[in-house]
């Protein structure tokens, strides 16, 4: 039998990291820059350099454990990774399992004396989740992040200024955190699926061949604000009725219009925000994705027209602003064929699939070969406390990663 991970050292590192920002519920909740962030990043280095592995953190605040190969020429690495920032109120499993998995990949591959033709890096990436900007580390690191990308974050410019101080970051160092794209020999990442395929199919692993494109954008309406006794129904200007229309419109043209496609109003706030106030101005943070960027396209404007109709029909003004955007993301053929090969060595079931969530992987993948692998999440429930993956299946998944990146790199 050839290298394994080691199933206990695992799952200690995996408890001990689900201790940083517990809930109460039993998921965690640390949000890019949280307290309860960085204390899941330090865990992640103190284990790394309790091991006796190289650590670093870049300029976008990525952090990263290395296993050096005196076989490596020059400082070419395949990278392994995911994060440890999660959703408020998330699960356990969605990234940490993955940093986790990249770190004992590390550890496995040492253990078992193999010295490889690359150096080995585990990254956990800052703010995947987006509570800021969205992939901030991984498009820092693969030099695609956009600069503009700072200055109209998801999570406001206040929130990104604050917690870069927090973490001594600056616009300048984030956008140095770049890597010359011929030192990655490839992206490899772990992650629970997110979804109920694999557990509906009864399959072990998911190899998964893209990443669905998403588009936000914030939309304002805005109206009069005036007394909740007084304005006859039909003299007012509700901006809240606008953006409660625009949220089942949106519904209604993604199930009608839009097969395999989603659309989500995840945030609405009503200003002023009282009982006895009609609402004067809505926000509303609106989210849809796809595989397939034609469709993005139609999506975008069939949903603008929808809102630009409900602003008419209440007598509002609209104000729209992009906010973010991210491209459908195919991943590398070569990758989705090691981690079927992986998988095949392993005696365990898999399937292809598309991830409908997004991943550091999409990131990477503009920049060298990259690829994931999915384990069944019970229930198909995440973002979410309930978030669970069995452990069986996470060991499986963390096997076939260790193989996957083996064979990437020829070892
Ligand atoms: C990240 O988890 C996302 O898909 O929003
Ligand atoms: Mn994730
Ligand atoms: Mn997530």
């Amino acid at each position: 039998m050839g290298p394994r991970i080691d199933a206990l050292r695992f799952r200690d590192d995996f408890e001990a990291l689900s201790q940083a920002g517990a809930t109460p519920e039993g998921g965690v909740s640390r949000p890019t820059f949280s307290d309860a962030h960085f204390a899941a990043r330090r865990l992640f280095r103190d284990r790394a350099e309790a091991a006796g592995l190289e650590t670093s953190v870049d300029g976008a605040g990525n952090h990263s454990a290395i296993l050096r190969s005196p076989r490596a020429e020059g400082d070419r690495r395949l990278l392994l990774g995911s994060h440890l920032d999660s959703v408020p109120g998330g699960g356990r499993f969605d990234g940490a399992l993955g940093v986790v998995a990249a770190l004992n990949v590390l550890h496995a591959v040492r253990d078992a004396g193999l010295e490889l033709p690359v150096h080995l890096e585990a990254v956990d990436f800052t703010d995947e989740e987006g509570t800021l900007v969205g992939l901030l580390g991984s498009e820092a690191l693969a030099g695609v992040l956009e600069p503009e990308a700072l200055r109209s974050p998801r999570g406001g410019v206040e929130a990104l200024c604050r917690g870069m101080g927090r973490a001594g970051l600056t616009e300048e160092s984030v956008l140095g955190a770049r890597r010359d794209p011929s030192s990655l020999a490839g992206y490899l990442e772990l992650h629970i699926e997110q979804g109920l395929r694999l557990e509906r199919a009864g399959v072990q692993i998911g190899v998964v061949t893209g990443i669905v494109g998403a588009r936000s954008f914030l939309l304002a309406f805005e109206g009069h604000a005036n007394h909740a006794g007084t304005t006859p129904m039909e003299e007012r200007r509700d901006a809240g009725a606008g953006a409660a229309s625009f949220l089942l419109g949106a519904r209604e043209i993604a199930m009608r219009d839009f097969p395999g496609a989603v659309a989500t109003v995840g945030q609405m706030r009503l200003e002023p925000g009282a009982f006895n106030v009609v609402p004067g101005r809505a926000e509303v943070a609106l989210e849809f994705r796809s595989l397939d960027a034609g469709q993005l396209d139609a999506m975008e404007a069939a949903l603008l027209a929808r809102a630009r109709e409900d602003a008419e029909r209440f007598g509002l003004g609209l104000a729209v602003e992009p906010v973010a955007r991210w491209a459908p993301t195919p991943l590398d053929p070569g990758v989705q064929g090691a981690v079927v090969r992986a998988a095949e060595s392993l005696g365990l079931s898999y399937v292809t699939l598309a991830s409908g969530a997004g991943h550091d992987a999409q990131a990477l993948a503009r920049v060298c070969p990259s690829g994931m692998v999915f384990v069944p999440s019970v229930g198909g429930v995440s973002h979410d406390p309930r978030e669970l993956t069995r452990w069986e299946d996470c060991l499986n998944g963390a096997n076939v990663f260790l193989l996957a990146a083996l064979d990437l790199v020829g070892a």
